[in-house]
Parts: structure tokens; C-alpha cells; sequence
């Protein structure tokens, strides 16, 4: 794990603002982005028809899916409830519908919530209280859980088991309460975020990557055909290498070029008519769009390339600093255009070059000096 410390530097005492972004004044906003991988109500219709409905039909996460048959065949074998499954990867990789799949596979009901919905006691036991043997109770985001659900949770996941407490201080009682053996599905984007003790509960602990360019163009093609969409060859691809490796993003965009086909041409996905829908949306050949390039390139135009400390990079570029986290980096990073040192984040050669900027060895960083916290010689961004 990457040990941050986020604010090693100053921002040579400018305070930059919205205004010095007049050159990126696209749309930036999350909300907007074709390429957000927040889950947004127009995903729902065809996210349903579009899910996988067994581990045959999910394409890619090839070695979660080897580890899941074998978990999943065992503790069939056994007539038992499998055992407590955590998942984490950044949004958009299929968590929940894995955990879907998986109460399919296991012949099992499925019953869901999500961490900041889970704000008493009682919600949780009304959850609890629903489940039959073996079932699962699927909890997305389940980072944001409150420790006090956290603490009543322990045993319910240890020893299937639920102590109700009625009334408060010394008349308070406690009730004993027995519970099914159940699975317990965690889906989180932050791993890091959750307490050991919570983390240390979970028998199988799986991390989704993000999906290649080739998986994607599969998941594209299947998608296409389920809408009845016509797509060519190059059009899916196209579709699938812009994607960010992330399904939910090819599938909105496929629907998005889809409409793009059917006003500027004959309705059929053809690479040229996927290259110019995906012009038009601002993402480039790469899948970037405005934000990413916004992102990258204040790290370069105001900090010279980098380190900068990520609450400062968020504060400059005016997002949160965990949507920075957990939806821009895991791409950026993967494509090998961004680092995170222990001083904070680094665009790379290849940012410079996408971005079409020359780029300059800064002589008085060196990351191999900082990793090795020598900070005589480290100057960073004073
Ligand atoms: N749709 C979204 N994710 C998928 C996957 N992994 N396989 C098939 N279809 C999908």
C-alpha cells in the first residue's frame, strides 16, 4: 500500500481558483461525463437486460471468477453458506452484479443494501431478520458503514448470532437472538477504508481489475446484440479501447453512439461513425476526457509535472478529492500517464506526450531520492 502524505507541499504561495481554468472551461462535471463511472438512473433500464445472469455469461475477471467456481462448488458440496466475500475495485466493474451471480450460482436468495443506508440498529436487524439459510446479504459501499453497525455486525457475521439490547443503561437487557447462516457480499472502492477487524472477517477477500480493451470489445458486441443495436467490428472496437476499462462506461457509450448513428447516418455502429460520436463527446483516442486531461494537465502546467499532494491537486482542479481517488486515478495510473509517490501525484512521460506538451527532467526531483525519504535532497514544489 501507498503510504500518502498529502500535504508535503505548498502551492509557491498562489491560490489558484476556478479562473485559472479558462482554457479548460469544458464540461467537467461528474454528473455530465459520459465517461463517469457513477451508476446514473439511465443505466438502470438496460443495466438489467445487460447483466450477466451466471459466471458462464461474465466476461473477463478471469482468475475472481476461477477463485469463485471453486469457493462456490466447494460450499455447495458441503451444503454449506459460503463464506463472507469481499469485493474492491474501482466503480463500475460489475461488483454488484457479481455478487447477483453469485446467489445464482449458489441457488440462494439475495438481499441488498449499502453502507449510508444502513443507519440504525434496527435496519440492520430488519435485514438480517429476512434472510433464509445460505442466503446473501449484498452491502455496496460498504466502507461508509457507521462503527457502531460495524461493531453489531462482528458477531452476526462471526457466530451467526445477534444481541439485541432493549432499553438503556443499567435496566438495559440483552436478547440473544439466533441468525440463518448467511453469506455476507461487501462491495467496496476502498478497501483501505475499512477497520481490520471488519476486513479480517471476510473469508474471501477479491479485487476486480479494470477490464482490457479486448474484454470490453466482447461485453460491447454481447451488449449491442441484447439491445439490437448493429455494430461493425471497428465500431465496437473503437467503443471498447475509449472505454476506461470499465463496463458500465462502454455500455452507456454504446448507447450514446447508438443515438449519434441513427440522426447522422444509417443507425449501424461503423468505426468512422464511433470515432466521430466519440469526437464529439470530447473523449479522445484514449478514452480521456476534458477532466482527465484537466487533471494532468494542471499537474504539469502548476506543478511542473509533480509531486503534488492530491487535496491540493482536487482543490486546484475543483473536485472532491476522493472522486479523484477512486474514479480518475485507477485509469490514469493504469495506462502508466500518472504515479502516486509517498509526495503526491506525478504525470509521467506519457501524460506529457498524450497531452501533446514537452516535457522536461526536473533535476532537482528525484523520485527514487523521495521514496527513500531523503528530503535533503528533494525540493518538491517550494
Ligand atoms: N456487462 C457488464 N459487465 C459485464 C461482464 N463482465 N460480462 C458481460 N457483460 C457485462
Amino acid at each position: 500500500m501507498v503510504i500518502e502524505n498529502e500535504e508535503t507541499e505548498e502551492i509557491s504561495g498562489l491560490i489558484y481558483s476556478h479562473d485559472n481554468f479558462s482554457d479548460f472551461s469544458d464540461d467537467y462535471n461528474e454528473e455530465s461525463r459520459v465517461v463517469s463511472t457513477e451508476y446514473r438512473d439511465e443505466d438502470s433500464n438496460a443495466d438489467i437486460s445487460l447483466r450477466p445472469k451466471d459466471l458462464s455469461e461474465y466476461i473477463g475477471q478471469e482468475n475472481v471468477k476461477e477463485q469463485l467456481k471453486i469457493f462456490i462448488d466447494a460450499a455447495r458440496g458441503r451444503g454449506d453458506a459460503l463464506d463472507h466475500v469481499l469485493l474492491y475495485g474501482p466503480p463500475g466493474l460489475g461488483k454488484t452484479t457479481l455478487s447477483s451471480i453469485i446467489a445464482h450460482e449458489m441457488g440462494v436468495g439475495i438481499r441488498t443494501s449499502s453502507g449510508p443506508a444502513i443507519e440504525k440498529q434496527g435496519d440492520l436487524l430488519g435485514m438480517l431478520s429476512q434472510l433464509s439459510e445460505s442466503d446473501i446479504f449484498f452491502i455496496d459501499e460498504i466502507h461508509r458503514l457507521s462503527r457502531v453497525i460495524e461493531e453489531v455486525l462482528y458477531p452476526s457475521m462471526e457466530d451467526f448470532a445477534y444481541d439485541l439490547i432493549l432499553g438503556k443503561g443499567p435496566a438495559a437487557q440483552s436478547i440473544p437472538l439466533k441468525l440463518p447462516r448467511f453469506t455476507l457480499i461487501g462491495a467496496t472502492t476502498r478497501a483501505g477504508q475499512l477497520t481490520a477487524p471488519l476486513r479480517d472477517r471476510f473469508g474471501v477477500i477479491l479485487r476486480l481489475e479494470l477490464y482490457t480493451p479486448e474484454e470490453l470489445l466482447i461485453i460491447v458486441k454481447r451488449s449491442a446484440g441484447i439491445l439490437g443495436i448493429e455494430i461493425e467490428e471497428n465500431g465496437a472496437a473503437e467503443i471498447a479501447s475509449r472505454s476506461r476499462g470499465t463496463p458500465r462506461i462502454a455500455n452507456r457509450i454504446l448507447k450514446r453512439v447508438r443515438d449519434y448513428a441513427q440522426v447522422k447516418g444509417d443507425g449501424i455502429i461503423t468505426g468512422e461513425i464511433a470515432d466521430a460520436a466519440l469526437n464529439m463527446y470530447k473523449i479522445d483516442k484514449l478514452g480521456l476526457d476534458s477532466t482527465d486531461r484537466r487533471m494532468l494537465e494542471s499537474i504539469i502546467k502548476f506543478f511542473e509535472g509533480g509531486p503534488v499532494g492530491l487535496d491540493t491537486l482536487a482543490a486546484t482542479i475543483g473536485e472532491e478529492a476522493i472522486t479523484l481517488e477512486d474514479v480518475y486515478e485507477p485509469f490514469l495510473m493504469q495506462i502508466g500517464f500518472l504515479n502516486r509517490t509517498p509526495r503526491g501525484r506525478c504525470a509521467t512521460r506519457g501524460a506529457y506526450e498524450h497531452l501533446g506538451m514537452e516535457y522536461k527532467i526536473r533535476e532537482y526531483y528525484n523520485p527514487q531520492l523521495s521514496l527513500l525519504g531523503d528530503e535533503s535532497e528533494v525540493k518538491g514544489n517550494e
